[in-house]
């Protein structure tokens, strides 16, 4: 055990010292001449957004070592024999050109140490052969290109099979669930996205094959009607991100399909799902952690609904859920840690509002409307450091922070209401010089070019009456 990691850390530490201590651009550079449109870091060669038609670049061989060539967002449209025999990276990064083929030899004599390569919308129309020959390949990426699931064929997906634990693919045209993806056998990541209007379903089957590897799924931007059964067949998987899948709603939500998973999802996503209150599959799930429902329409949401939220719950994300108060029923919620309310409709902060929450950390409440907070809220928040209440309406610090002896950053960043500074301030003053030195304040005061904190600190100080 100690021996392998001495040596993974003389493999990943000591490659680039192999031909040189430092780093020499004019020598190291592959990207040579004044009018190559290219550029280096140690790490990376750097060809992003350069206006590369056709075919990448010529480079010049040097012995430096790079983690990554990165030709994304150009205008490339095929990758001839040894386009990269000069440069000696293990990540190609060409997503966003116009790539409709790939030749055989295109990654030699990369080939075998090639471990990730990002194909991202290009023009492929099949799976190039060339992709099964890349044998340390760990993370391939051909989502959104225009391949149909016939083309996603057999032999190569057989191949891909032996050594991709990462597979990203889909596109809006995708018509239906490729089933030679059942080769991908070692899966531990799959990001599914899109398909087309034909593609309200997947097979049952659909994730044979890696339904014991499988750890991280993604389903994004999908015409499916309702979460995959399908999913009841994996064994293994801690993290679903199902969103933006608006046909879903409510009723899509099907508990049946989470039967497998009660004891093992710990991170849940299901943003922008078209619900409407709180999915009751959560009840289930007794590992979740971390939960968003982000960009759902939770506006009338019921105290009856949040109760069916697990207890367990340290993470909890309701940014642009049309809320227009606090739901009261997650102070049932004592675990959360960190709790995203920004952007939804808040106008006020009542005492009554964030009870029991004993162990929360960081509250968002930024882009919300908020025009009032009670003096007497925020007693229960023993724990909380961070409170961000950036772009809202108040003009006013609140006073009930001094209920949050813990606190240390404060964010009234604005860019249009800011805070009145004057001598009413001088709480703050006092506050902050004697109870809680560590606070932090940031963002800008309206009556004077000032920062709150400094003048807080020093201005009150030489222009106000003393008080404390
Ligand atoms: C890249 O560099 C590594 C470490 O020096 C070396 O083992 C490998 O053979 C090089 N690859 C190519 C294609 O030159
Ligand atoms: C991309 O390639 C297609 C053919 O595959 C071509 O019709 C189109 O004009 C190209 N687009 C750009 C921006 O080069
Ligand atoms: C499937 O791939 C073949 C090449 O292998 C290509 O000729 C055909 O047009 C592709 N089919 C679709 C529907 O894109
Ligand atoms: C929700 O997802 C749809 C479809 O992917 C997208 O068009 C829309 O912009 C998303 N809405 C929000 C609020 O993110
Ligand atoms: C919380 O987690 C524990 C074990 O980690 C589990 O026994 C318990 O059932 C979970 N609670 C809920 C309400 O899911
Ligand atoms: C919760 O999950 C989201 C992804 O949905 C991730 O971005 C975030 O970092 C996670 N937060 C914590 C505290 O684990
Ligand atoms: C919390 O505040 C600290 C400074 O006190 C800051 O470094 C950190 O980034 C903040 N975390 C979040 C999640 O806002
Ligand atoms: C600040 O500390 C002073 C002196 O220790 C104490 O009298 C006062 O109540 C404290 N103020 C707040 C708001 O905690």
């Amino acid at each position: 055990m100690i021996v392998k990691e001495v040596l993974l850390f003389l493999l990943i530490s000591g490659v680039p010292k192999v031909h040189s201590a430092n780093y020499d651009r004019d020598r190291d550079c592959p990207a040579k001449g004044v009018s190559h449109p290219c550029s280096c870091t140690p790490v990376a060669i750097d060809c992003i957004n350069r206006a590369i038609v056709g075919i990448p670049p010529a480079f010049t061989k040097t012995n430096w070592v790079f983690e990554k060539v990165d030709l994304s967002q150009n205008l490339l449209t095929r990758i001839p024999a040894r386009a990269f025999q000069y440069v000696n990276v293990s990540k190609i990064i060409l997503s966003n050109n116009n790539i409709s083929s790939i030749e055989p030899d295109a990654f030699q004599p990369l080939q075998d140490q090639i471990k990730v390569l990002d194909l991202r919308n290009n023009k492929l129309t099949f799976l190039p052969e060339v992709l099964g020959k890349l044998h340390s390949l760990n993370v391939l990426d051909v989502s959104y290109n225009p391949i149909q699931y016939m083309n996603f064929t057999d032999n190569v997906m057989r191949e891909l099979g032996d050594f991709i634990n990462e597979f990203h693919f889909g596109d809006d045209n995708l018509k239906g669930w490729p089933e030679s993806i059942h080769h991908l056998q070692m899966l531990r990541i799959l990001k599914f996205y899109g398909g087309s209007n034909e593609m309200d379903r997947i097979p049952i089957t659909a994730f044979k094959g890696f339904e014991w590897t499988l750890e991280k799924l993604w389903m994004q931007n999908t015409q499916l009607i309702a979460v995959p059964i399908a999913l009841q067949d994996l064994k293994s998987t801690n993290e679903l991100h199902f969103d933006n899948n608006v046909h879903v709603g409510d009723a899509g939500i099907l508990i049946p399909a989470f039967a497998g998973l009660t004891d093992k999802l710990e991170v849940m996503s299901l943003e922008n799902n078209s619900l409407t209150t709180f999915p009751s599959v959560l009840l289930t799930l007794r590992q979740l952690h971390n939960l968003s429902l982000a960009r759902n329409n939770l506006q009338f949401v019921s105290d009856q609904a949040v109760s069916v939220v697990g207890s367990n719950l340290t993470t909890v994300n309701l940014q642009a859920c049309g809320l227009d108060r606090i739901p009261g029923a997650l102070s049932k919620l004592e675990g959360i840690i960190d709790l995203d309310f920004s952007n939804n409709k808040i106008t006020t902060i009542e005492k009554n509002d964030l009870q029991r929450m004993v162990n929360l950390q960081r509250l968002d409440m930024s882009e919300n409307p908020l025009q009032y907070i009670s003096r007497s809220t925020f007693y229960d928040l023993k724990r909380l450091q961070n409170l961000t209440l950036q772009e809202t309406e108040l003009y006013l610090v609140p006073y009930a922070i001094t209920n949050i002896p813990t606190l240390k950053t404060l964010d009234l960043t604005s860019s249009d209401t800011y805070i009145e500074c004057n001598c009413d301030l001088n709480w703050l003053y006092c506050y902050t010089t004697h109870n809680n030195t560590g606070l932090t304040i940031i963002g800008d005061c309206e009556t004077i070019q000032m920062g709150i904190d400094r003048y807080a600190r020093t201005r009150i100080p030489s222009v106000c009456p003393k008080i404390c």
